[in-house]
């Protein structure tokens, strides 16, 4: 089955950065990939993106929605608004979240509902940090983390997973492919058990996602895509890691 490659430019990009996401269409078109691809810019970057991928394979999707579909929330981006502008999933959780907003477990599930509600598929980010890791509590704060962030409306939808441990995010080191796998397959048996009449989540691997580590992490079973920030914002990188998937995916 194809991965899931999606693209994290975080608070990075301008217009000119557009063209990037062009050359990923365009290389795209010349040979179509076995990965669903997207790209998940900043708030206003995210309509002109969502016009110029139309008809493309790439999708755009949001990095946060709030949790209310209006309301008097300044500053604030709701998922019905992000649909309308184009997007067709978000990413909800991530860990930059998590520790910049002090978004808790409970917010993010009301986010996941609140993005289901606007058709958008939701991508949930789930990781330990270095210390919890170190401790041996990995599995079980991942575990505890995808119990409470992922809510029960997500039965019978499409979403996706993403174990990011946080320790390797914008860091350069990865967790051994054993660790990787490890935490893949329990997830995967957890979301067995929670949603068992539901197509099987991708689980997605992200940190420190590049083109020289993406085939070895992609080949694992465990791994359904990557979710890549840094290297996500160049073409010729986030390409070499769609490729990645493909080659993954042929051996
Ligand atoms: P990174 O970020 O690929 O730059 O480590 C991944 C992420 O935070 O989604």
């Amino acid at each position: 089955m194809g991965k899931l490659i999606i693209g994290n430019w975080k608070m990075h990009g301008a217009s000119r950065d557009l063209a990037e996401a062009d050359a990923v269409a365009a290389d795209l078109a010349r040979r179509p990939s076995s990965a669903r691809v997207a790209i998940c810019p900043s708030f206003v970057l995210l309509h002109r993106l969502a016009e110029r991928m139309a008809g493309t394979a790439v999708a755009v999707g949001a990095q946060d929605v709030h949790a209310n579909d209006q309301g008097a929330h300044t500053g604030d981006v709701s998922a019905a608004m992000l649909h309308d502008a184009g997007a067709s999933l978000a990413i909800i959780g991530h860990s930059e979240r998590r520790s910049d907003h002090f978004e808790t477990c409970d917010q993010v599930a009301a986010k996941v509902r609140a993005a289901l509600a606007a058709d958008l598929e939701p991508i949930v980010c789930l990781g330990e940090t270095l210390q919890e890791r170190r401790e041996g509590l990995a599995l079980e704060v991942v575990l505890r983390q995808a119990r409470d962030s992922l809510p029960d409306a997500l039965a019978g939808k499409d979403f996706a997973v993403a174990y990011e441990p946080i320790w390797a995010i914008g860091a350069g080191v990865t967790p051994s492919l054993g660790e990787i796998a490890e935490i893949h397959a329990a997830l995967a048996q957890a979301l067995r058990q929670r949603f068992p009449n539901t197509r099987p989540a991708p689980i997605l691997y992200g940190g420190s996602v590049k083109p020289a580590n993406a085939r070895d992490i992609l080949a694992l079973a465990e791994v359904g895509g990557a979710l890549v920030g840094a290297a996500s914002l160049k073409a010729s990188d986030f390409l070499a890691i769609i490729r990645a998937a493909d080659a993954a995916v042929a051996r």
